[in-house]
């Protein structure tokens, strides 16, 4: 890999403490950088390059998943420059001009150039047009630029903010992080089926009655009511991982696929997704909030009562909603899919729930035969298991059973670290592109509108539970149930 320069747009705040730094290490760990690279810091605070190389090894310490080693360590550190930085300011960019090339000199490295932009949302469009007109952005070698979300807050905030971004860098250039698509799992499911002729054979439309996408989580706004409050869980949750996941679910590629046909694949089924009309708004789609509820063993609040969040709040903290995608394969089979915050547990995960058959077994099993499942864990934990229906000798009837696939792989490679590597390789297959994002900004957008104009009951649930009973209803009325 050629030597290249990573400027770190927000290198004081918690992505890249937390995430970001350990990232970039873990790939020199494991050589997946370019032997010479150079690491530019941009932050309000004012830090001398040894203090922010103090930050990032404490960082290291805190959060890299490998240990740190003696060997390459100071080295790695030594990587590191930081610049003092306003977003408006011009002469902010000129001094990140002459630090960038001053570098590229002493390393001798090549105009290869990675912008990271983890600030607020707000910076973003003033970065970019900043980044062109100071002459940061024109270099002799590559340029990429990382953005992470939110992208946009609706339908024409987004096209705005990418109409922006498209003055400085060009489509291929632009790196949209939806971090669901670093999870290793989601980044398998697209070889998944290619590599195990015994899934693909269970990948057919005759088979499966439904499939349900669920991201539960048990934390609650946390500190980012500010943000949360306006976005709530259809702009935070669904309108990009959501939807990611459906479209990374429905590929259902016949063969090693190219990331271009992935790209035109997943358009495709966006494109595919029926809308939610004003007709089956009602039946179809359930926002909820949570009250206050205990969750392992300890009290917690109402939204409305979280700090910073408005007591008339009627923001989402729950969305589940019944999809259909109108191709040959899927025609016909639900998509479920929810998300909520303070929920019972922490879990993502995809389940194909498959069709009956017809069996003169009824004595084995007076209240129906459980279905057979098929899940794929995606995380906390990753793994794939099988429910099928087993004799249980001593009562003589079908008991569900499930077998688990594990990889016992300890110590994976996190979603950033996935990503930034991708990027450093210039693949983008796993980073959202601006088509994908339009369109499923499109498919929510109605559903914006009809939150704003409370068209649609805002439903409660108790933190720790399940869920609001009404998304148990929905699939009810299917003669289904969430797994
Ligand atoms: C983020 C959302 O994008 O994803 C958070 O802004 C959410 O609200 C988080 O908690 C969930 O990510 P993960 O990887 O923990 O499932």
């Amino acid at each position: 890999m050629e030597g290249m320069t990573v400027v770190l747009f927000g290198a004081t705040g918690d992505l890249a403490k937390r995430k970001l730094f350990p990232a970039l290490y873990n790939l020199y760990v494991e050589n997946k950088m370019p032997e010479v690279f150079s690491v530019i810091g941009l932050g309000r605070t004012p830090y001398t390059d040894d203090v922010f190389q103090t930050k990032v090894e404490q960082s290291l310490r805190a959060f890299s998943r490998s240990k740190i080693q003696d060997e390459g360590f100071q080295q790695f550190l030594s990587s590191f420059r930081y610049s003092t930085f306003d977003a408006t300011e011009p002469t902010s960019y000129e001094q990140l001009n002459d630090l960038i090339e001053r570098r590229e000199r002493e390393l001798n490295l090549p105009e290869n150039r990675l912008f990271y932009l983890s600030v607020a949302p707000s910076l973003i469009d003033v970065i970019t047009s900043n980044l062109a007109t100071s002459g940061v952005s024109q270099t002799s070698g590559w340029k990429r630029l990382i953005v992470e979300k939110p992208f946009g807050s609706d339908l024409a905030s987004a096209r705005a903010l990418n109409e922006k971004l498209r003055t400085a860098f060009n489509e291929d250039e632009i790196y949209r992080i939806d971090h669901y698509l670093g999870k290793p799992m989601v980044q398998n499911l697209e070889t998944l089926i290619l590599v195990n002729p015994v899934l693909d054979s269970l990948f057919n439309h005759q088979l499966i009655a439904n499939v349900q996408i669920t991201a539960s989580e048990t934390v609650g706004v946390e500190t980012r009511a500010p943000y949360y409050d306006k976005a709530g869980a259809i702009r935070d949750m669904v309108q990009n991982h959501l939807l990611q996941l459906v479209m990374m679910t429905a590929l259902h590629l016949p063969k090693k696929a190219h990331p271009e046909e992935i790209r035109t694949k997943k358009m495709e089924i966006m494109q595919a997704l029926r809308p939610i009309q004003e007709e089956t708004l009602q039946t179809d789609l359930i926002r909820a909030q949570y009250n206050e509820g205990e969750i392992f063993g300890i009290d917690v609040p109402a939204y409305r009562e979280e700090p910073g969040v408005p007591h008339s709040s009627m923001n989402d903290t729950y969305i589940a909603a019944r999809l259909f995608i109108d191709n040959e394969f899927w025609e016909g089979i639900p998509f479920y899919i929810r998300t909520g915050k303070r929920l019972d547990k922490k879990s993502t995960r995809i389940v194909f729930e498959f069709k009956e058959r017809p069996t003169q077994l009824e004595d084995y099993h007076p209240e129906g035969l459980a279905p057979n499942l098929l899940i794929l864990e995606i995380s906390p934990n990753e793994s794939i298991s099988l429910q099928v229906n087993m004799k249980d000798p001593s009562s003589n009837r079908f008991e569900p059973s499930t077998i688990t696939f594990t990889t016992n792989l300890n110590n994976q490679p996190e979603a950033y670290e996935l990503l930034l590597h991708d990027a450093l390789l210039g693949n983008a297959t796993f980073f959202a592109n601006w088509k994908e994002v339009e369109l499923s900004w499109e498919w929510i957008q109605p559903l914006l509108v009809a939150f704003e104009e409370n068209r649609l009951p805002l439903a409660t649930y108790t933190a720790g539970s399940t869920g609001p009973k009404e998304a148990r209803q929905l699939l009810a009325t299917d003669h289904f149930n969430w797994w």
